[in-house]
């Protein structure tokens, strides 16, 4: 069963992306713990890839703002921006971060694979991180950056990398192996404690698995990326995503981002260096540089 860009709505608007990551009270510290806490974590590529200074004096359209965080940082850096999302409180987010730093941008509500609300060249630089692979209509909204992008413009997109440790190992294998374990009602406590994954995550897991003990591939995919819950989500390898940016020119992919936060002690031993060069072999995020 396909699923409706309407379930992804839903499950954004009440998960807007990263909010979780601070509970400070003071609302502009609250923005700032979330920034700090991306860009020092394992999102610390994001500034390497966005190149967010590069944009001063630009025409930006980020498709997928969530709550703003790199809005903000192209916004700050003198780019024109502007932001748009699915969900309203994603979007009301991030007009409370530039408000409360009196940064400049424009947002809207808009379902990207809809449609763009926007005259055909009109954007210098479409930015997109981690959004279109959770839209039913992937090609669509491709389509539609190409058709704001003005004649040399530019794109940076992330997709999730289907040739990477997260799909092929994790998701694939370990994942489906250890699932297993999780049948008992003491396990999602026991395996939080023992590994230090999220309980409330593995409980999901749980709950799924009693609910749908056979889930097609696209259902595995989609509930072992952005938590249980996660209606949608799909995974590219090279290949695909070069055949989904086929009408661009200087297509250009790199990968990033290997999350050691998945890989209990693992994860906490492994030296740095060797987390990212194994993010630059088989990570998670697929980055495609393209331009019209
Ligand atoms: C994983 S979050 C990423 C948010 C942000 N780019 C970030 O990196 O924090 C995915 C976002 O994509 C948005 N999204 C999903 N499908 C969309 C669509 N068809 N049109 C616009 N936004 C969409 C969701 O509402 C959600 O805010």
């Amino acid at each position: 069963m396909s699923v409706k860009v309407e379930e992804v709505r839903q499950f954004w608007n009440a998960n807007p992306c990263n909010s979780d990551m601070s509970y400070e009270a003071d609302r502009r510290r609250y923005f700032e713990e979330i920034t700090a806490k991306r860009y020092n974590g394992r999102d610390w590529h994001i500034p390497t890839t966005a190149q967010f200074e590069k944009y001063a004096g630009k025409d930006v359209l980020e498709i997928g703002c969530g709550i703003g965080t790199d809005g903000f940082e192209f916004a700050k850096r003198g780019a024109h921006y502007v932001g748009i999302d699915l969900t309203e409180n994603s979007v009301a987010l991030a007009r409370e971060r530039f408000e409360l730093f009196n940064v400049k941008g424009t947002f809207k509500v808009v379902n990207a694979e809809a449609g763009l609300p926007f005259e055909s060249d009109s954007f210098d630089h479409i930015y997109s991180f981690g959004v279109i692979h959770h839209s039913p209509k992937t090609e669509a909204i491709v389509d539609e950056m190409y058709r704001v992008l003005r004649p040399g413009g530019t794109v940076t997109v992330m997709l999730y990398n289907r040739s990477s440790i997260n799909y092929y190992l994790e998701i694939m294998f370990l994942r489906r192996v250890f699932r297993l374990l999780l049948y008992p009602q003491f396990m999602p406590n026991l395996l939080s404690k023992l590994t230090g994954f999220d309980e409330w995550k593995l409980k999901g897991h749980r709950d799924l698995m009693l609910k749908n003990p056979n889930p097609t591939k696209e259902q595995w995919i989609s509930m072992n990326t952005d938590g249980p819950y996660c209606p949608l989500a799909k995974v590219y390898d090279k290949y695909e995503a070069y055949e989904l940016f086929r009408r661009f020119r200087d297509v250009r992919q790199e990968v990033w981002e290997f999350n050691t936060e998945h890989w209990s002690l693992i994860g906490k031993i492994i030296p740095l260096m060797v987390a990212r060069t194994i993010g630059n072999l088989w990570g998670w995020h697929r980055m495609i540089y393209a331009a019209k």
